[in-house]
């Protein structure tokens, strides 16, 4: 939807258009994935062909009946982390490799392999119980622990590998017939292979087909939860045909709820738990990525073995897992746990930890779209103080600039930018203002015309400058991708650059998946091209990332190193955490969108993301004053905690909904500052140690079955546990307390409980509960 589009919208129209938006049956590569395993055909590894280097285990796999090879290699990798790499063995040209995600190269592990003969082999690393047996037909590999399978891999024959072909175009004009032969084969079954249509849009892909898959079964686990972002439960849900996880970044104004369609940011990262153990499965692959879940509840697996290893046959649950992405290589890292703590910090040792946020950030911020001038701020600002309310940060949205071009100031409304980051300094406060990746094209906007003269735009696949609108109206996008433009763009945060700008403003990138109105489902196009000439379909959930890595590099350097940045994303991707923090983009002053704040925050943050939160209030229309009172309530108690609402909704700020009301929002964000050591101390601990500020219950309680399904309630850190009241008009809530040998203490009144039960909590508008474990 357009600019106009977007304000012009009324809160009782909100409903998603799907159609603007592919679901799976719209989507080829799945539709030729799942045409293609009806088939079965299976690929075998030659086993004979192993070899054992430095860092990897290396072998080939063959499929039956194409008889391509592909190249597979196994890594063992400190602290219990396998990682399997399968790629073409010769490609027409490479495929892409997500680059700048893992932190250093992996330190690996030599793997020895212990035992086999002709039909399996077993590696091992020299002291780890945890053992990788791979059988060659049809070729598998399973991982072992402690003489019981864990998790399988390509056991149930979804491996899928489409090899990279000589462009149709030139086959045409060297074997004439049988390219015409697969054109009518092609446009039969709408298999897009070389093109694929989507209402008015043609996606002209420059190298065809390359989508991968593979399957991944999890013995006796029926608990997975991760692969933000949908706004749907903490824990995931099995997917019907058709109805698979997406992962493609998108901005979906008002998303609908309960939904698995792709919003904001991908993280292709999921973990397993059961009592005992969790795992983990990260799929390092940023093109479109689709996953299905199906648990069977009660099977037998047998491990058609060689060695002492021979697994038990059991009769056990199982989840199986099918990834499958649109291009680049299979490249999966599996976390052996076994404990929750143990996950995150294979994770973290992966993909880095959450970087430590400044103190000013973990405070209330003040947002909307938009303060309308300086005379605006300086009220507003005086309001927090006259109705004594603390708050640490003002925020400016698009209309601060002259023209959405970022980095410029709006002279009638803000004619003098340092003097109200001097007022907002003078009461230690800070100012956040926005600076999305679209640049207007206008020859006369110093940063378009730089950007423009240096080739730091995406192309399009004439070689153009890409051209899509967005807020600006006609804007190209930089190519953050390219490390040379994220130099460039990290140099304009220099004080000495950013006119108006001074130490106490820090940044906010949106609209970065990237957003396009009107291009295909509002993003750009697959075939635009980034640089070293790959196309954008490969990286396209990696874009955001890279603009808030150039962005945290700005405030860094603009502070020579001094200083730690703030820079809130809304799109993102594995490894995210290192830069800053995420919200959940444009939800609905609804109870529904409170509600589902908590599973979408608890997912963000077992999957890196300890540095999250929703717009308090819910940007899309009008909170009526419970509501807002309880949305207070509730993200004074969420990492990320900033209130925000779109254009022509009516004013928000705290003290406008009556006396009752502002006392009760002014002990909410009271409460946060009373916290505020606690939540610092939480973060320190998040970043050296991975361990998620926000945690659902069972990974505090790993061993308490009624904690795994839990999503209404959680913990701070291991001390504090919080249950939000989201009804309207409630007068008490059902709080589970985990844990028969705990105490629970009411952090008000000092009322206790042992653990292991549910009490009934009676609640009136000034309770919002959170007992403190003993
Ligand atoms: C997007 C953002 C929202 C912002 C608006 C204008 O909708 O999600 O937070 O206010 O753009 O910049």
């Amino acid at each position: 939807m357009d600019a106009a589009g977007k304000e012009e919208i009324s809160v009782e129209d909100e409903a998603v258009d799907k159609n603007v938006f592919r679901d799976c049956t719209k989507i080829a590569f799945y539709r030729r994935q799942k045409q293609q395993l009806i088939k079965k055909s299976t690929y075998q590894a030659v086993l004979d062909s192993i070899t054992t280097g430095q860092d990897s285990t290396r072998f080939q796999i063959v499929h039956e009946a194409t008889k391509i090879p592909l190249m597979a290699e196994i890594y063992g990798i400190e602290r219990n982390i396998f990682r399997l790499k399968i790629n073409e063995e010769m490609p027409l040209k490479p495929r892409y490799e997500v680059p700048d995600v893992l932190t250093s190269k992996p330190s690996t592990v030599r793997l020895i392999s212990c035992s086999g003969d002709s039909g399996n082999v077993v590696l091992a690393d020299e002291k780890g119980d945890l053992k990788c047996h791979i059988t060659a037909k049809p070729f598998k590999v399973d991982l072992v622990s402690e003489e019981e399978v864990v998790m399988s891999i390509n056991s149930l024959g979804q491996l899928y590998f489409e090899h990279l072909q000589v462009p149709q175009k030139q086959r045409a004009t060297k074997e004439n017939e049988s390219a015409s032969v697969d054109t009518a084969k092609e446009n039969e079954d709408d298999l897009g292979l070389w093109e694929e249509k989507f209402g008015n849009f043609v996606d002209v892909k420059a190298n065809g087909p390359a989508s991968i898959g593979l399957d991944f079964s999890l013995h006796g686990f029926e608990h997975l939860y991760g692969i933000p972002q949908h706004a749907e439960s903490h824990q995931l849900k099995n997917t019907s045909d058709g109805d698979a996880y997406r992962l493609y970044n998108l901005d979906v104004y008002g998303y609908k709820i309960h939904d698995k369609m792709g919003i904001y940011g991908s993280i292709p990262y999921l973990l397993a738990h059961k009592l005992g153990k969790t795992v983990g499965i990260f799929w390092l692959n940023a093109s479109e990525t689709l996953v299905e879940i199906n648990t069977e509840p009660a099977v037998e697996y047998t491990l058609t073995q060689v060695g002492p290893a021979a697994a038990k046959q059991k009769v056990r649950c199982r989840t199986d897992v099918h990834w499958m992405s649109e291009s680049g290589i299979i490249d999966v890292f599996l976390l052996a746990g076994p404990t929750p703590s143990d996950v995150f910090r294979q994770y973290s040792q992966l993909t880095g930890t959450q970087a430590m946020p400044p103190l000013f950030s973990l405070g209330y911020h003040q947002c909307r779209w938009n303060y309308e001038d300086e005379q605006d701020v300086k009220a507003v600002d005086a309001g927090f103080d006259e109705h004594d309310i603390p708050y640490d940060v003002m925020w400016l949205d698009i209309e601060h600039t002259e023209g959405k071009r970022y980095f410029t100031w709006d002279k009638k409304r803000f004619p003098n930018p340092k003097r109200m980051q001097e007022l907002l300094r003078s009461k230690k406060r800070k100012l956040v203002v926005i600076s999305d990746p679209h640049i207007k094209t206008d020859p006369d906007y110093s940063v378009y015309a730089k950007a423009k003269e240096q080739g730091f735009f995406v192309k399009t696949r004439e070689g153009a400058d890409f051209e899509g609108i967005c807020w600006p109206g006609l804007s190209s996008y930089l190519d953050f991708t390219n490390p040379k433009v994220r130099e460039w763009y990290a140099g304009l945060f220099a004080f000495s650059a950013y006119q108006g700008s001074t130490d106490v403003l820090f940044i906010w990138n949106d609209m970065n998946e990237p957003s396009v109105f009107r291009g295909p489902e509002q993003t750009m196009q697959k075939n635009a091209v980034h640089h070293g000439n790959w196309e954008h379909r490969e990286l396209h959930n990696i874009y955001g990332f890279y603009q808030q890595m150039a962005t945290a590099e700005g405030l860094i350097q603009r502070s020579k190193g001094k200083e730690r940045p703030f820079v809130l994303t809304r799109s993102f991707f594995a490894g995210s955490q290192k830069y800053g923090a995420v919200w959940t983009g444009d939800n609905t002053a609804d109870w529904s969108y409170l509600r589902i704040s908590i599973p979408m925050l608890l997912t963000l943050s077992i999957t890196g993301i300890s540095f999250c939160g929703a717009d308090v209030g819910g940007f899309i229309g009008n909170p009526e004053a419970e509501l807002l009172v309880r949305w207070y309530q509730a993200g004074a108690y969420q990492p990320f905690f900033r209130g925000h609402a779109t254009m022509n909704t009516k004013r928000r700020e705290p003290w406008l909904f009556g006396e009752e009301h502002t006392q009760l929002i002014r002990e909410a964000i009271r409460e946060r500052y009373t916290l505020l050591p606690y939540w610092y101390s939480l973060f320190y601990h998040a970043h050296v140690a991975s361990q998620p500020v926000m945690r659902p219950l069972w990974v505090e309680f790993p061993d308490d079955l009624q904690t795994f399904g839990v999503e209404d309630e959680y913990m701070l850190g291991s001390a504090l546990l919080v249950h939000p009241v989201t009804e309207p008009k409630a007068t008490e809530v059902d709080v589970f307390l985990p844990g028969s040998d705990e105490v629970w203490y009411d952090s008000k009144t000092f009322a206790h409980w042992e653990g292991g039960r549910t009490v009934k909590i009676p609640v009136a508008l000034d309770t919002h509960w959170e007992p403190v474990g003993a």
